[in-house]
């Protein structure tokens, strides 16, 4: 991958995310940005392109929309650029007993972390094939190598984006088209208070896996988990480690 090239990436206005942004930014890729928090992708924006002599286009959007894949496909075609890289990024999820929680909240994440992921890689990666370049990069957790009592539907949909990636990451690669899946463990994010967890100081900070996931990018890794830990962690079977989850899970609700 050349430098100049446009990178897109969802879930842009904080977090693991916004990390991403700022290290394509600093090696010269110009970038689509998407959340919904508009001003913060704008503040983001703001500075990247001054720091950096970059372009950065901003999309609000809210990918729970229906239509929402296609909503950011026809923006881009307005835009008229060509994305070279696709990080769906974008992710929610919740912790709590499955059997209390709202079936809107379910549903939530199923579409933001599986439906609308599906449909982006799905559009971007047509155009892709058609040019025979580009890469994939889907952050799905270390939660998607075991179920997850008390994150259940979240866990769950995380082994999803693992799978599909592999899976993809195959039938791809003869089209020059390259597919990598980040998995992080716990990091220093929104993502636990908007999870609704108790306030949880370890993890890793979001500009190191954003730091890690863009060399693993770059060199194609399939798997891509960042920390020794997480790495150890994740070659426990599933099936194995699932209770032991769900009491550090049960802890960690408010
Ligand atoms: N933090 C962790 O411990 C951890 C561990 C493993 C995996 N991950 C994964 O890492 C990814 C990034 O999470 P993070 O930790 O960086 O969390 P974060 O700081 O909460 O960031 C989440 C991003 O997703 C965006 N987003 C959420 N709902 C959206 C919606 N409906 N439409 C559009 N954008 C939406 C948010 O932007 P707006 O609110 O502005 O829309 C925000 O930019 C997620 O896929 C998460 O599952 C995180």
């Amino acid at each position: 991958m050349n430098k100049f090239e446009t990178v897109l990436i969802t879930g842009a206005s904080s977090g693991i995310g916004c990390e991403l942004a700022k290290i394509f930014a600093q090696n010269g890729y110009n970038l689509i940005l998407i959340a919904r928090n508009i001003i913060k992708l704008n503040e983001l924006a703001c500075e990247l392109m001054d720091k950096y002599n970059i372009k950065v286009y901003v999309l609000q959007q809210d990918l729970l929309e229906n239509n929402a894949a296609e909503k950011v496909y026809e923006s881009v075609t307005k835009i008229g650029k060509n994305v070279d890289i696709l990080i769906n990024n974008a992710g929610i999820g919740y912790v709590g007993s499955f059997h209390k929680k709202s079936l809107k909240s379910d549903k939530e994440i199923l579409r933001l972390n599986i439906v609308t992921l599906t449909e982006l890689t799905k559009l971007f990666s047509k155009d892709m094939v058609k040019l025979k370049k580009g890469k994939i990069l889907n952050v799905a957790s270390t939660g998607s190598f075991s179920p997850g009592p008390f994150t259940a539907v979240y866990y769950a949909t995380k082994a999803y984006v693992l799978s599909f990636s592999m899976a993809i990451s195959e039938e791809l690669k003869p089209y020059n088209v390259m597919v990598s899946v980040l998995c992080p463990g716990a990091t220093r994010t929104n993502f636990s208070k908007r999870a609704g967890k108790r306030d949880n100081k370890i993890g890793m900070s979001p500009d190191k896996v954003a730091r890690i996931a863009y060399f693993g990018l770059l060199k194609n890794k399939r798997i891509i988990i960042p920390g020794i830990i997480n790495k150890i962690l994740t070659k426990i079977p599933g099936n194995l480690v699932y209770k032991v989850v769900g009491i550090y899970q049960k802890k960690l609700m408010n």
